[in-house]
């Protein structure tokens, strides 16, 4: 009698990467005060452990998007399932960064980053934190700054501490709405790298809203292009620089082809 072998199985961390976490499906938002469809019919599967990025010109929907992956916004028509369950409020699997810190000025770094916790679980809780928030602060290089109060930092170290704020809760998803783009040129160059391999050593699932096609290009797995009028996704752009990617990729030719590919079809858009 022949032996029944087990099947092989794939290593974990292939069959961990091949997980959706986010499912998008038939997504649809119109905005009902003035009428206006700022989203219309996207598909969006995110897998565990990618980082995918949407770049589209000002006002073509993606905060909408980001908004409504976040449970912050209503959709009109279409769901938006999150580790198998639909995403209908606020949720603390999911992290958020934005633009702005946003850290309250009359609380420390620290008390700022265990915030979150705070709000959801109270002020015990929150202070049984600060031992997971400590190592948060020494992974973004803000390990000597807990017990300062944000007025005190550079805006660099605020949307450090931000980062930290988002992590705290350990979520499966990190949504994130052009968090460096009030930065300047040097210190978002040095973000892009150093949150790179925060995301690299967490292994985290990232949806990262941005205007600047470099900040795109450096950070993504995948570009999502969007275009206005109705918002939608045009093309899904895979990025296979190796990694971990580094600012030198940007003088390369590989780069300048992905750049120049996603630029021709958003430059389209100007002039249709
Ligand atoms: N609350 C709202 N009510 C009405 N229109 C809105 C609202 N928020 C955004 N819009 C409009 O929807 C479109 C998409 O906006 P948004 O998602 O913020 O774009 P982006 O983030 O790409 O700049 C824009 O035309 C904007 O003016
Ligand atoms: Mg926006």
């Amino acid at each position: 009698m022949s032996k029944v072998e087990p099947l092989p199985r794939e290593p974990q961390t292939t069959v961990a990467r091949s997980l959706p976490v986010y499912e998008i499906e038939r997504l649809s938002k119109t905005y009902a005060r003035n009428n206006l469809t700022a989203l219309s019919d996207v598909y969006l599967t995110i897998h565990k452990g990618e980082f995918v990025s949407v770049i589209g010109s000002s006002g073509c929907g993606k905060s909408t998007l980001l908004k409504i992956m976040a449970g912050l916004l209503p959709p009109t028509t279409g769901r938006v399932v999150l580790d198998g369950r639909p995403v209908l409020g606020p949720r603390p699997d999911i992290g958020m960064m934005f633009q702005q810190a946003t850290l309250l000025p009359w609380k420390t770094t620290i008390e700022n980053i265990v915030l979150p916790i705070e709000i959801r679980e109270g002020r015990a809780a929150a202070k049984a934190a600060h031992v997971r928030a400590m190592d948060l602060l020494e992974l973004v290089g803000l390990g000597e700054f807990p017990n300062v109060y944000p007025g005190e930092l550079s805006g660099g170290m605020a949307q450090r501490a931000s980062i930290c704020r988002m992590l705290v809760a350990d979520p499966a998803m990190l949504l994130l709405d052009e968090p460096f783009s009030a930065l300047d040129e040097f210190t978002r160059d040095f973000m892009n790298m150093e949150f790179q391999r925060i995301c690299m050593e967490r292994g985290a699932t990232a949806f990262l809203v941005t205007h600047s096609l470099e900040e795109a290009v450096i950070l993504s797995d995948r570009i999502q292009v969007m275009k206005a009028r109705p918002g939608r996704i045009v093309e899904d752009v895979r990025i296979n620089l190796r990694r971990p990617r580094t600012l030198e990729m940007i003088n390369t030719q590989e780069f300048g082809e992905i750049v120049a590919h996603i630029r021709e079809l958003l430059g389209k858009e100007a002039h249709e």
